[in-house]
């Protein structure tokens, strides 16, 4: 059996509700995931940085010895859509919600939101292009989510306005499926839910990139551990805020170790 850890990166601890979904999906797998809380946001930076800082990223992963790498944020998934960094496979998050998209989107209109940098990239429009030619993709940056999300204002009147004012232009388009292609977004999923009603599927990163590898680590042959799961988390900066809100979105998962760590 392959105790080797599997390696998970986000800008923040936004990621965290990806490594959610992968803890259960993977009940006997380790992992190590990095939250770069030094460097954050990701999303308003210039692709040529983001790039850097991942890159940077996967190398300490890779130090750490995992058998996969899995990057949770979708600003940094745009810039590093390599299926291998050293011969270690690399998932990005783009491809599978690109996927889990067109799958449950019965009429091809769909809507995807994130950071700048991810709406800018037309990382999401370009895959779905590709599954789907006759799909229609309507986009738009929500950078204010983020904040709102660290902030825990998570079921609050201003966010529930905010998320209003963005989505209502998207909501003119009828899409049916609206992408969350952004790791904070999850944790803003009522809000979202109470503008966009119950027409519109929302589809979360996470749980397509879950999905997706629950067929290929089968393929890889990626075997997990006998023992119990052991998560580590790392962190470029930390603050009392950080940690607990970290706890809160990881529940009912915990975290064994946390640590700050220098890249
Ligand atoms: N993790 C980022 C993403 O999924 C959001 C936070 C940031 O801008 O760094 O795009």
């Amino acid at each position: 059996m392959d105790a080797r850890p599997i390696g998970v990166f986000d800008s923040g601890i936004g990621g965290l509700t990806v490594l959610k979904e992968l803890l259960s999906q993977f009940p006997n797998e380790n992992f190590i995931y990095l939250g770069d809380t030094a460097r954050l946001p990701y999303g308003s930076k210039s692709a040529e940085t983001i790039k850097k800082y991942s890159t940077q990223n996967l190398d300490f992963l890779k130090d750490h010895n995992v058998k996969a790498f899995i990057i949770a944020c979708n600003s940094a998934s745009t810039q590093m859509q390599e299926d291998h960094y050293q011969s270690i496979p690399l998932y990005n998050v783009i491809g599978p919600g690109a996927e889990e998209a067109v799958r449950l989107s019965a009429v091809q209109r769909i809507g995807v939101i994130g950071t700048r940098a991810t709406v800018l990239s037309k990382a999401y429009d370009s895959k779905i292009k590709l599954l789907s030619p006759q799909a229609e993709i309507y986009s738009q940056a929500c950078p204010l989510f983020v904040p709102l999300a660290e902030e825990g204002w998570i079921d609050d009147p201003i966010t529930n306005l905010i998320v209003y004012r963005y989505l209502q232009s998207l909501l003119q388009h009828d899409i049916d499926t609206l992408v969350l292609g952004c790791t904070h977004y999850p944790i803003l999923k009522n809000s979202i839910a109470r503008v966009t009603g119950s027409e519109i599927q929302l589809l979360d990163s996470g749980e397509a990139i879950a999905r997706k590898l629950q067929e290929d680590f089968k393929i890889l042959r990626i075997t997990p551990s006998e023992k119990q799961t052991q998560v580590r988390i790392c962190m470029t900066d930390s603050s009392k805020h950080f940690i607990s809100l970290a706890a809160k979105i990881l529940l009912p998962f915990q975290a064994h170790q946390f640590e700050v760590v220098n890249l």
